[in-house]
């Protein structure tokens, strides 16, 4: 029902995946497979949503309504099947704010915090910035998938006050099981460690898996968790700033919303409002079809990968869009190969060594694009690496 084989240009629209190409790459006219954002449209039920508030001709200070709680508590309730109630969401403009606002909320200078490397960079900065320690329990790589240490886990749990859980992990693409998690979360239950759970990809699951919020495992899990989630990558209107973060526990709510609310960025933004309510409200086929092309054009990747370019391979894609590509095996270190990636393919990725430990060797590949740019980046990587 939905096309999303149709390209969009994006030059000269203040983005950053287009437009910061100079900057960041040294070079505008890379294939930009970067920033975790879609090049697909939003869809047009967000849109005509956004279109018809604009048309009202005052854009003054608003409020989200019962409709827009609604549509969290319900969405989340269909595609997560977690009973939320309404008191427990609280607005906040992204999740890395979110995340500096759980670590200045609820840790110390010199506390730790426990991540599980290769991450999403901006999990160590909203560390570092406040004086807080980062303590790692890196994924373990078998293969093509990643596993827990978990004997790691619990040492580094023993010294941390909070754990900044990616579930689904960004970058590796992992759908951590619900024994994982509970095993995860009783750990930190056990050692006095808040879980700041980072789910802004739990909508985009791949076929065959699943999402289970850490938070909706038991009673215990839901009082000791901060729970991260937004329409921004699902709906690609991250532009928007507007996504929720869901607590349960009184306390540390209100402590969050005091937070947020002090320097008045508790109000929100008027079309982002609009924007989450349609997109949760009428988003269902269209995530499950963008899920099912996502599905498709990693399947794309990873047969090229294999018939074309062997000493290139992909960890196995559980969820988002994100493919984590390993080029160990080229013997190149990572200056070369990214040296190779922009001046020899043309192509924008992002480099694995932001991620920390373990990302080493590797290449985070954005396939949320139609795949005639899919087929394209392959056939630029296969003349820079065959
Ligand atoms: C795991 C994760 N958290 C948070 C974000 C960004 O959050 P926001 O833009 O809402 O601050 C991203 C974006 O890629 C992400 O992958």
């Amino acid at each position: 029902m939905y096309n999303f084989d149709k390209p969009v240009r994006r030059e000269n629209t203040a983005c950053v995946k287009y437009d910061l190409r100079e900057p960041y790459f040294g070079k505008a006219d890379v294939l930009p497979m970067w920033v975790a954002d879609m090049d697909f449209e939003t869809p047009d039920f967000v849109r005509k949503a956004v279109e018809e508030r604009a048309k009202h001709p005052v854009y003054g200070y608003s409020v989200r309504t019962d409709d827009y709680y609604r549509s969290v508590v319900d969405w989340v309730k269909r595609r997560h099947n977690w009973d939320i109630e309404r008191e427990w969401v609280v607005y906040t403009p992204g999740i890395v704010p979110a995340l500096n606002f759980s670590v200045t909320s609820f840790t110390r200078p010199g506390d730790a915090v426990l991540v599980q490397p290769p991450v999403y960079f901006p999990f160590f900065s909203a560390i570092a910035n406040h004086g807080r320690k980062q303590t790692d329990n890196p994924l373990l790589l078998n293969g093509r998938s990643y596993s827990i240490d978990f004997d790691d886990f619990e040492k580094k749990a023993r010294q941390a006050s909070m754990f900044f859980l990616c579930s689904p992990h960004n970058p590796v693409g992992k759908c951590f099981t619900p024994d994982e998690l509970l095993r995860m979360g009783e750990l930190c239950l056990e050692n006095n460690v808040l879980v700041v759970s980072d789910e802004i990809h739990n909508d985009l699951i791949l076929p065959g898996f699943s999402h289970s919020p850490m938070a909706a495992l038991s009673d215990d899990l839901a009082e000791n968790t901060i729970s991260c989630i937004a329409p921004s990558k699902t709906f690609n209107l991250a532009g928007l700033s507007t996504s929720t973060v869901i607590i349960k526990n009184e306390e540390l709510r209100n402590k969050f919303a005091k937070a947020l609310n002090g320097p008045h960025l508790g109000k929100g933004n008027l079309f982002g409002a609009v924007a989450s309510q349609a997109a949760y409200t009428f988003g269902d086929d269209w995530v499950d079809e963008l899920m099912q092309y996502v599905h498709n054009n990693f399947q794309l990747l990873e047969r090229f990968l294999q018939a074309e370019i062997p000493v290139l391979s992909v960890t196995k894609a559980e969820s988002t869009y994100m493919a984590w590509i390993e080029f160990r095996k080229t013997g190149l270190t990572d200056d070369e190969i990214k040296e190779k990636l922009i001046h020899e393919a043309g192509l924008g990725l992002s480099a694995g060594t932001l991620f920390g430990k373990g990302g080493e060797g590797f290449q985070r590949m954005n396939l949320a694009a139609p795949k005639s740019v899919v087929r394209d980046a392959l056939e630029r990587l296969k003349a820079a690496f065959r």
